[in-house]
């Protein structure tokens, strides 16, 4: 039985285009897996805690020596990334905030990256390797190349080099929806058609990656 994780962290709950589409992708998974299971966190609504030193260093002291704020640290850091290595498929929403990803994502990613993630340096095998990611941006403006924001674009630009350091290269897809304010911002305005063009093209796009037949 095929897992999928869906996680979202737009602080949108209504009118969010990341949320529109991530919620499209796992619709049209579960009609291709009609016995397919989904796991749905939503880091928004339910942040998970910044990672503190106890937590980060009890990687590395042994089970029985770790103290109870380690513990602790631990058990946030194992159910998360418990929770990742589980999944078969993962479809990721990730708006951009100020250039980059939302603090409630890098949070996540911090539990999760660790030594269960990461691939083994002597044999080179890397746990997530043969998962498959789709992660939907959505942004305010346009960051592609030949725009003059391309340099300020680090959302793709950064998860791509983390799940490539995760040994995650083929296996991540990224989906954008770009220039979603164009209808709110006056200064965007002649941008609405690109809007709807690029949010038009990430639904097909996910509707293809999901596997949907029609
Ligand atoms: C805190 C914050 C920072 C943002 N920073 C940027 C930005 O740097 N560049 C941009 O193009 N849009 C920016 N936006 C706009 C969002 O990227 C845009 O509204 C996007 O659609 C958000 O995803 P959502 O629709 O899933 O909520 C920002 C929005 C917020 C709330």
């Amino acid at each position: 039985m095929a897992t999928l994780l869906h996680i979202d962290s737009s602080i949108r709950l209504e009118g969010s285009v990341s949320r529109e589409v991530t919620a499209a992708f796992t619709e049209h998974w579960r009609k291709a897996n009609p016995d397919g299971k989904v796991n749905y966190r939503d880091l928004a609504v339910n942040p998970v805690p910044h990672l503190t030193a106890a937590g980060y260093f009890a990687a590395f002291t042994p089970a029985e020596e770790r103290t109870p704020e380690q513990v602790a640290g631990w058990a946030t850091h194992q159910e998360l990334a418990d929770e990742l290595l589980s999944a078969d498929e993962v479809v990721i929403g990730a708006p951009m905030y100020n250039f980059s990803i939302p603090d409630s994502l890098k949070s996540w990613l911090d539990h999760v990256i660790s030594p269960a993630t990461m691939p083994n340096r002597e044999t080179g095998e890397a746990p997530l390797a043969g998962k498959r990611f789709v992660v939907v941006h959505a942004r305010g403006g346009a960051y592609g190349p030949g725009t003059p924001r391309e340099d300020f674009e680090f959302q793709e630009r950064y998860l791509r080099k983390v799940f490539n350091s995760l040994g995650v290269e083929a296996g991540v897809t990224f989906v954008a929806a770009e220039m979603t304010l164009a209808d709110a911002n006056p200064a965007l305005a002649e941008f609405k058609d690109f809007k709807q063009e690029s949010l038009a093209n990430a639904h097909s796009a996910v509707r293809q990656l999901a596997g949907a037949s029609a």
